[in-house]
């Protein structure tokens, strides 16, 4: 895949002008604007969709030189069930045809790969292959890649609740031992941190049912590049931005 950074050798490290001991440790992004990248080509939405895996692979690799561990994207939303149903199978048929294709090389860069959302609803085709692909890639450490597929943070809020409501019910837990610990550990996200930074391209101002429990403090950057054209230079204008924040967490 051709991207236009390569050639700009200080893209391959970390940009001097970043700061490696104050990166974050965890990036949500809301991967948007395929459609519109298409349709500003008059091509099909559809070639917006494979462009966009394309920027995907390139923001892994770059996570991984850049020494960032955790990358969580949204790929499928609860909500994209209500697009055409041709655009629903193309997306479907193209996370097949994706795993398919990179894992291989995903094994080979040791990217750990997880996939977070109601996965039983999807084709039994592809679940075996999602699992087939957590198995595979478990132990490894360089990056770690979440990928939300058919997710929503209400959803997970509600599973959570189902789960938390049959404990009680069987004794296990009393209602007063539901704290917030104990409550993220029946998300989805039980292993792994909350995002430090999120990022939003296409310009929308929204956070479309993403990770609503684990964003509570993230930082957010919206941007208005669309995703596929999405490289390099914007993550680490993005990873600029975050280190511009003060974070507070409410404190002074
Ligand atoms: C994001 O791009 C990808 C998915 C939601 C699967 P869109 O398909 O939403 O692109 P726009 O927002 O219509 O441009
Ligand atoms: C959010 O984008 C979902 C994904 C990126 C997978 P949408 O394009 O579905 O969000 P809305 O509809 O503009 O809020
Ligand atoms: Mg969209």
């Amino acid at each position: 895949m051709m991207t236009n950074y390569q050639g700009n050798s200080s893209l391959l490290t970390l940009p001097a002008d970043l700061d490696p001991q104050r990166l974050p440790q965890h990036v949500a992004v809301i991967m948007d604007g395929n459609g519109r990248w298409a349709q500003k080509r008059h091509l099909p939405r559809i070639m917006g969709h494979q462009q966009g895996v394309a920027a995907l692979k390139e923001l892994v690799r770059c996570c991984r030189d850049w020494g960032i561990p955790h990358l969580t994207c949204y790929a499928f939303s609860t909500e994209n069930w209500g697009r055409p149903g041709l655009e629903v199978e193309f997306l479907l048929t193209l996370f097949e045809q994706v795993l398919r294709q990179e894992l291989e090389e995903l094994i080979r860069e040791q990217v750990r790969l997880e996939f977070v959302g109601h996965l039983a609803a999807l084709p039994p085709r592809l679940q075996a292959q999602i699992a087939e692909a957590v198995e595979l890639t478990r132990h490894h450490e360089r990056v770690w890649l979440t990928v939300a597929t058919n997710y929503g943070g209400r959803q997970e809020i509600v599973q959570a609740c189902q789960t938390l409501a049959r404990r009680v019910q069987r004794g296990e837990l009393a209602p007063e031992d539901i704290d917030e610990t104990q409550f993220a550990q029946h998300l989805y996200t039980a292993a792994s941190r909350d995002p430090d930074l999120l990022i939003r391209t296409s310009g929308e101002m929204r956070l479309s049912n993403f990770l609503l429990w684990q964003v509570a403090y993230a930082e957010l950057y919206i941007t208005d590049t669309l995703w596929p054209d999405f490289d390099r230079e914007c993550f680490h204008q993005a990873l600029r931005a975050f280190q511009q924040r003060q974070r507070r967490f409410g404190r002074l």
